[in-house]
C-alpha cells in the first residue's frame, strides 16, 4: 500500500512510523515535497516539487547486499520507465553521465528496514554547490518524464524483486552495471586508488599505494 504526502519532513520517518505501527514488507510512504529530506553521510536530500521521495518498509534480514540491490533497482525503473541509460556509483547512487539523478539512503532497525530512494523527475534546475552535479529524468528526455506515480508503482515492485534474490546474484548483477567497480581511478574520501571489484559483503575494494583497502562506506568520486 502506498502512504501519499503532500508535504512531510521525510519519508523515512513516515515509514519508520507505519512500520512500527506493523505495515506489512512493501509498505511505502511517498511525498510530493520534503521538507527535512535526508541523504547520506548525514547530508541533506533537496526535495521540491518534481522529484520522486518514497521510502518503502521492507521486512528482511539485513545484509550489505541489499543496499547494491536498491541502486540496481533504482537504475532498472529509470531506463525501463524514461528509456535513458543510467549508470551506478558505488554503493547506490544512479548517474546519468556524471551527474545524479536518484539517491538511497538504507536504514536498519531492529526488525526492518526502510529503503529511501529519491529520483529526479521534473525538475529542470537544481541549487549550486551539490556534492554531485545533479540532472533529473525531464532534463535528460527533453521534457519527456514519466509520471511519478508510474515510476512509484515501478520501483515498488522492482526493489522488492530485487532485495529478494541472493546476495551473489546481486553482487554479480551491480559489478555489471556500473562504470565504477571494476578498474577505474577513483578517490573515496580523499584517498585514491583504483577499483577491484567488491567482495562478499559487497563492500568496494580499491587498490592504493599501500595495498588493497576494503571501503565499508563513503564517497567515491571518479579521477579524471
Ligand atoms: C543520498 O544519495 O544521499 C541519499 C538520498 C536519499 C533521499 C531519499 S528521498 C526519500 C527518502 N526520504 C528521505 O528523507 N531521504 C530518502
Amino acid at each position: 500500500m502506498i502512504h501519499w504526502f503532500d508535504t512531510t519532513d521525510s519519508t523515512m520517518l513516515r515509514a519508520l512510523e507505519l512500520a512500527r505501527e506493523g505495515a506489512p514488507h512493501g509498505t511505502v510512504a511517498a511525498a510530493r515535497v520534503q521538507t527535512g529530506g535526508k541523504g547520506r553521510l548525514g547530508r541533506r536530500w533537496e526535495s521540491e516539487i518534481g522529484g520522486l521521495y518514497a521510502s518503502i518498509v521492507l521486512r528482511l534480514a539485513p545484509h550489505p547486499a541489499i543496499s547494491l540491490a536498491l541502486g540496481v533497482a533504482a537504475k532498472e525503473t529509470i531506463e525501463s520507465c524514461a528509456d535513458v541509460s543510467a549508470d551506478l556509483r558505488w554503493p547506490n547512487d544512479v548517474l546519468i553521465g556524471e551527474r545524479k539523478c536518484a539517491g538511497i539512503l538504507a536504514q536498519a532497525e531492529d526488525s526492518f528496514l526502510i529503503a529511501g530512494i529519491g529520483i529526479n523527475v521534473e525538475q529542470t534546475s537544481f541549487p549550486e554547490g551539490l556534492d554531485t552535479p545533479a540532472t533529473s529524468l525531464a532534463i535528460e528526455t527533453g521534457g519527456r518524464a514519466p509520471e511519478i506515480e508510474r515510476l512509484l508503482d515501478t520501483l515498488v515492485q522492482t526493489v522488492l524483486d530485487w532485495t529478494s534474490r541472493e546476495s551473489a546474484e546481486i553482487r554479480r548483477a551491480f559489478e555489471e552495471r556500473s562504470s565504477f567497480v571494476l578498474g577505474r581511478r577513483v578517490t573515496v574520501d580523499g584517498v585514491a586508488g583504483v577499483t577491484e571489484g567488491l567482495d562478499e559483503n559487497g563492500f568496494l575494494l580499491l587498490r592504493t599505494d599501500n595495498g588493497v583497502q576494503t571501503i565499508s562506506a563513503g564517497g567515491v568520486r571518479p579521477i579524471c
